[in-house]
């Protein structure tokens, strides 16, 4: 394949991505023992929560895995894209609110938006605030994060909307490392 249908094919890439995502996806091991008690169907309990494998994503990449049904990006970032995240004035964003599910309500800051904090590791729900594509992550966009080709939304590489017609940042599940090279979402 060449270079340039490589990156022309993005739909395929999206594919690709989610389903090797998948294979990563573990289900929560402490979880099962109670909810198996419980005896809820097979879909209720990858609902409830699921881990990933990280330890294979290397710096400069993203993984996509399904949870709950949407996409969620886990990148593990350059420090050149944290740098240029923290660089950015609160009073140059087009939406101030953190949109994170484990601090909500705070502001829009890099480091507010990072599941660690060096800021390595960003986990958004791949979903544009928009009407709802997924947005092209590796860059994309006039901001270096993600950009959606639906109406032209650009994100920056903390995944904040800088450009375009999406009104809110990208949101943030509640996502925690549980151990070095896992990381839990819900
Ligand atoms: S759905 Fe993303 S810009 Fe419209």
């Amino acid at each position: 394949m060449s270079h340039a249908e490589d990156h022309a094919g993005t739909r395929r890439d999206f594919l690709y991505y989610a389903t090797a995502g998948a294979g990563a996806v573990v289900t929560g091991a402490a979880v099962w023992p109670l909810v198996n008690q419980m005896n809820p169907s097979a879909d209720v309990q990858a609902l409830s929560s699921i881990r990933v494998d990280v330890s294979g994503v290397e710096v400069g990449t993203q993984l996509t895995v399904m949870f709950q049904g949407k996409p969620v990006f886990i990148r593990r970032r350059t420090e050149e894209e944290i740098a240029e995240a923290r660089a950015v004035e609160l009073s140059d964003l087009l939406d101030t609110d953190d949109r994170n599910a484990n601090k909500p309500g705070l502001e829009a800051t890099d480091e507010n938006r990072a599941v660690d904090e060096a800021g390595e590791w960003l986990v958004m729900l791949g979903v544009c605030t928009h009407l709802g594509c997924v947005p092209l992550g590796d860059g994309a966009g006039d901001f270096h994060g993600w950009f959606c080709p639906c109406h032209g939304s650009h994100y920056d590489t903390a995944g904040r909307i800088r450009k375009g017609p999406a009104p809110e940042n990208l949101h943030i599940p509640t996502v925690a490392f549980v151990d070095e090279t896992t990381i839990q979402l819900g």
